[in-house]
C-alpha cells in the first residue's frame, strides 16, 4: 500500500498529552506532593505540623514569601490583612443586585471580577503590585462571601471586627456572632488544608491568564471559575448528599455494595495523585472528631467513620482512600455553612496559594502557549450555500 503525504503528517504529529497529566511545565518551591506516601508539604514544612501550630495568615506569609515570617514580620502582616478587610461600598451595591437564588460560585466570581474596577492600580502586573493585589483579595475575598451570604438571606452584611484573626472574623461576618475559641481554630485549620496544593486545574489556569501579563483580578476570576467544575471543587457537596441517602452507619454497607455493584463512584474518596489516605483527610478528621466528641457524635460524622472503615477495606488495596473532602463538608456544615457554600470557602482559603503562585510563575514568566494537533480535513474548500 502506497502512504500518502497525509499518512506521514499524521505519523510524525507529536504524541498528544492527554489532559497535560505528567506534564511539568514550571518549578515551584511552594507545595511537594508525595501521592503514593500521602505527604503534602508547604514549602518543605508537613501540613500536618502547619495544621498544628500555624494560623492562615502566617501560613499565607509562608506561601507569598516561601520562608516562615519572623515574630515582627507575622505580626505586621497580620495587621496588613486586618486593615484590607473591608470592601468598596459600590461592590456591595452591586452585589444587592445579584439574584438571591444564584450559586454562590457564580457571585464570588463576578464579584472578584468586579472589585478590579475599584481598584485604579488593578492593572499594576509589577511584582510589588501583585502582592498587593494578593494581600488585598487574600483579606477581601472573606468579606465579599459573608457579605453574599447574608444578602442571599435578606440580612444586612456584617462589618469585619479587627479584633479578630482571619478564620474567626469570617465566621463573625457571617452569622453576626463570634464564634467559640473551639470553632474558629477547626476553621483556621480547614482553610491552611486547602491553602495550596501544587499544580492543579485552578492554580494552573490562574498562572496561564496571569502569563499573558493580564492583571491579579483577571487571574483570579479564571482561577475560581476553573476550581467551580464539579471535578474540582466540588465534591463535598456531593459527599454531603450521598450522606443525607445514606442516612444512618448501619445502612452505609448495603449502600456502598449497591454503588460498587453498579460501578458507581463513592464521593470524597480516590485521587488522582494520593494512592494512600489525603493527609489534610486525617488532619480535618482528628480535629472534627474532637469537636463531634464534645458535642455528640452527629449522625453523619458517625456515617462517615462507617463509609471510611468500608472504603479503605474494599478499596485500599487499589489505592482509594478517602480524600480532603471526605471530612470537610462535616465540617463546614458542624460551623453553620450550607452546602453551596463549601467551595467558595475552598476560593476563600486556595486563593493564598493561586496568587502565590502566580506571583513565583510570572517573576520568570512565559507566556503559556500549547499546540494542539490538527486532525480536521486538509484540503477542503468553501461551498456557496445552496450547493450545500
Ligand atoms: C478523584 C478521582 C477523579 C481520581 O480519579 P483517578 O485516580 O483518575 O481514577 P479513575 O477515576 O480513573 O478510576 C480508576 C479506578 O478506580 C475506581 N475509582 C476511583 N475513584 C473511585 C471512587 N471514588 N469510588 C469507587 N471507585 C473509584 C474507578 O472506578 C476505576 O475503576 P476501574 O479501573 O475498574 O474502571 C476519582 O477518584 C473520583 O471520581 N472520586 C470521587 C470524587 C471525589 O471525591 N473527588 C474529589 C477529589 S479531591
Amino acid at each position: 500500500m502506497t502512504q500518502t503525504m497525509q499518512d506521514v503528517q499524521i505519523s510524525t504529529k507529536p504524541a498528544v498529552m492527554e489532559g497535560l497529566k505528567g506534564v511539568v511545565f514550571t518549578e515551584s518551591k511552594l507545595s511537594f506532593i508525595d501521592g503514593e506516601k500521602g505527604i503534602l508539604k508547604y514549602v518543605g514544612i508537613p501540613i500536618q505540623e502547619l495544621a498544628e501550630n500555624s494560623t492562615y495568615e502566617e501560613t499565607a506569609f509562608l506561601l507569598f514569601n516561601a520562608r516562615l515570617p519572623s515574630k515582627s514580620e507575622l505580626e505586621a502582616f497580620d495587621a496588613e490583612l486586618r486593615s484590607r478587610r473591608v470592601i468598596p461600598a459600590g461592590l456591595i451595591e452591586q452585589m444587592r443586585l445579584y439574584p438571591k437564588d444564584l450559586h454562590p460560585m457564580h457571585a464570588l466570581r463576578t464579584a472578584i471580577s468586579s472589585l478590579a474596577m475599584f481598584d485604579q492600580t488593578a492593572d499594576d502586573t509589577s511584582e510589588a503590585g501583585k502582592l498587593e493585589k494578593a494581600l488585598n483579595l487574600t483579606a477581601q475575598t472573606a468579606t465579599i462571601i459573608a457579605a453574599l451570604f447574608r444578602l442571599q438571606q435578606g440580612l444586612e452584611p456584617v462589618a469585619a471586627k479587627t479584633t479578630l484573626n482571619h478564620a474567626a472574623n469570617f465566621l463573625y461576618m457571617l452569622h453576626d456572632a463570634e464564634p467559640s475559641a473551639e470553632q474558629a481554630r477547626l476553621f483556621d485549620i480547614a482553610l491552611i488544608l486547602h491553602a495550596d496544593h501544587g499544580m492543579n486545574a485552578s492554580t494552573f489556569t490562574g498562572i496561564a491568564t496571569a502569563s499573558t501579563l493580564s492583571d491579579m483580578y483577571s487571574s483570579i476570576t479564571s482561577a475560581i471559575g476553573s476550581l467551580k467544575g464539579p471535578l474540582h471543587g466540588g465534591a463535598n457537596e456531593a459527599v454531603m448528599d450521598m450522606l443525607a441517602q445514606i442516612g444512618s452507619p448501619e445502612n452505609a454497607e448495603s449502600f456502598i455494595n449497591a454503588k460498587l455493584e453498579k460501578k458507581e463512584k463513592i464521593m470524597g474518596v480516590g485521587h488522582a495523585v494520593y494512592k494512600f489516605f489525603d493527609p489534610r483527610s486525617r488532619v480535618l478528621k482528628e480535629y472534627a472528631e474532637v469537636v463531634a466528641n464534645k458535642h455528640g457524635k452527629s449522625l453523619a460524622y458517625s456515617t462517615l467513620e462507617k463509609v471510611e472503615e468500608i472504603v479503605v477495606a474494599r478499596l485500599g488495596s487499589r489505592g482509594i482512600y478517602p480524600n480532603v473532602d471526605f471530612y470537610s463538608g462535616v465540617v463546614y456544615s458542624d460551623l453553620g455553612l450550607p452546602k453551596s457554600y463549601f467551595t467558595p470557602i475552598f476560593a476563600l482559603s486556595r486563593i493564598a496559594g493561586w496568587t502565590a503562585s502566580i506571583i513565583e510563575y510570572t517573576k520568570k514568566n512565559s507566556i503559556l502557549r500549547p499546540t494542539a494537533n490538527y486532525t480536521g480535513p486538509s484540503d477542503a474548500h468553501w461551498i456557496p450555500l445552496e450547493q450545500r
